[in-house]
C-alpha cells in the first residue's frame, strides 16, 4: 500500500499537563463548551473524552476545501493535572497515539509538567507543547481565534520581547528534560524535533495553529499505527449508574469496531464478567463523554474507532478502570477470552 488508499481512525490526542495550564479550557475554547465550569473548585478529577469530527476542525481552522485531510477526526482525552492523579495520566497517555503538553507561559515548566514528559518519554509517545496563556503576557492585544503569527505581528516589541524570551526559557527547561523543541513555525525538523505551539484558551489565538498541527502531522508520522483494523482494542475508564441506562461503563474505543448485542468480557475484582452489550452509546461529536445529563448521549448499532463510547450492560458493576474490554466473536473460544481479559 502507498499510504493513499487506507483506512486510517481518528488519532487519540492526550492533553497532559501541570493542574491550571489551562488543558480543559483549551478543549472548552475549541469545543465551545464549558466542562470547567462544572467541575468543583475548577479541578479536573477524571479522564474525559471528546470527538472532534474534522468537519468542525476545518471549521475552526478556516482550512480550503482543496487541502486533504486523512483522518475523520481526532479523540481528545483530557486528563486531571493535580499530582494525586498520576494514575490517570498513566491511563490516558498509554492509550493514546499522541499528546498535547500544556504548559502556562507564566510560569513554564512545573513539576507535574515534567511528570508528564518523563511518562512520554518512557512510553515513546509524541507529542506537542501548547505554551499556553499568551493572552496573560502584560500588554497582549487580543486577536480572538487568529493564527498565532499573525496574532503576534498585532504585538507591541515589549510584548514580542517578552514572549521571545519566555519561549527561549521553556526551550531550556524542555532540553534539561532531554527534548529539543522550537516554536512550530520555525522548526525546521519537525519530524524530531518537538513542536511548541503558543495558545491561549480564553482568546483562541494559535487554537487554529494547534487543531491544523494535530491532523496534518500525526497523520504523517504514524501512518501504519493509524490504520484502521477490525480487532477490537477497547479500555475501561470509568463505571457510572446511569437513571437512564443503569449500569454503565465508560470507554475508549482504540481500535476495531463495536456493536450493539456483542458478547463482551469485562475484568472485575470478583474475575471476569461475560455479558451482552444493550445499549451502544456516544457523546454528540464536540461533546465530552464524562458530562452526564438527559438526552446528551447518541444510540448506535455500531461504533467504530476512535471513539469514547459508553456501555450499557448486565453485571458491570464492579468493571475495573483501566482494564481491557474484550468482545466475543462467534466461533471464538470464551474461557480463552475470559483468561484474555484477566491478563491484560
Ligand atoms: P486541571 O485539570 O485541574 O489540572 O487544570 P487544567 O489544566 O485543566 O486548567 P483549567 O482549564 O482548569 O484552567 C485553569 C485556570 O486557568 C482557569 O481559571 C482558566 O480559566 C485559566 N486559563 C486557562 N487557560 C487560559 C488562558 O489561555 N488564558 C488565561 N488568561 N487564562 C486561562
Ligand atoms: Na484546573
Ligand atoms: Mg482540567
Amino acid at each position: 500500500s502507498n499510504g493513499t488508499d487506507r483506512e486510517l481512525r481518528a488519532p487519540i490526542c492526550c492533553i497532559l499537563g501541570h493542574v491550571d495550564a489551562g488543558k480543559t479550557k483549551l478543549l472548552d475554547c475549541i469545543r465551545r463548551s464549558n466542562v470547567l465550569g462544572g467541575e468543583a473548585g475548577g479541578i479536573t478529577q477524571q479522564i474525559g473524552a471528546t470527538y472532534l469530527p474534522v468537519e468542525n476542525i476545518r471549521e475552526r481552522t478556516s482550512l480550503k476545501a482543496e487541502v486533504a485531510i486523512k483522518v475523520p477526526g481526532l479523540l481528545v482525552i483530557d486528563t486531571p493535572g493535580h499530582q494525586s492523579f498520576s494514575n490517570m495520566r498513566l491511563r490516558g497517555s498509554s492509550l493514546s497515539d499522541v499528546a498535547v503538553v500544556v504548559v502556562d507561559i507564566t510560569r513554564g515548566l512545573e513539576r507535574q509538567t515534567i511528570e508528564s514528559l518523563e511518562l512520554l518519554k518512557h512510553s515513546n509517545v509524541r507529542f506537542i507543547v501548547a505554551l499556553n496563556k499568551v493572552d496573560r503576557l502584560y500588554g497582549w492585544k487580543t486577536c480572538p481565534n487568529a493564527p498565532i503569527v499573525k496574532a503576534l505581528k498585532n504585538q507591541s516589541d515589549d510584548v514580542q520581547r517578552d514572549f521571545r524570551w519566555r519561549v527561549t526559557e521553556v526551550v531550556t527547561q524542555l532540553m534539561e528534560s532531554g527534548f529539543n523543541a522550537a516554536l512550530y513555525y520555525e522548526n525546521k525538523k519537525i519530524k524530531q524535533v518537538v513542536n511548541i505551539v503558543p495558545t491561549s484558551a480564553v482568546s483562541g489565538e494559535g487554537i487554529p495553529d494547534l487543531l491544523l498541527l494535530l491532523v496534518r502531522w500525526v497523520p504523517e508520522i504514524m501512518v501504519e499505527r493509524l490504520t484502521y483494523v477490525s480487532t477490537v482494542e477497547c479500555t475501561v475508564l470509568e463505571v457510572n449508574e446511569d437513571k437512564d441506562f443503569g449500569t454503565t461503563i465508560d470507554t475508549v474505543l482504540i481500535n476495531g469496531a463495536l456493536q450493539k448485542g456483542d458478547q463482551i468480557v469485562v475484568c472485575t475484582k470478583q474475575g471476569p464478567v461475560t455479558t451482552n452489550i444493550r445499549y451502544l452509546l456516544t457523546p454528540y461529536p464536540m461533546k465530552e463523554l464524562k458530562v452526564k445529563g438527559q438526552g446528551v448521549y447518541k444510540h448506535h448499532e455500531e461504533v467504530k474507532a476512535a471513539q469514547g463510547v459508553k456501555i450499557s450492560a448486565r453485571g458491570l458493576q464492579h468493571a475495573m478502570a483501566g482494564t481491557a474490554l474484550i468482545v466475543v466473536k462467534a466461533g471464538d473460544d470464551l474461557e480463552r477470552a475470559e483468561a484474555a481479559a484477566v491478563h491484560e
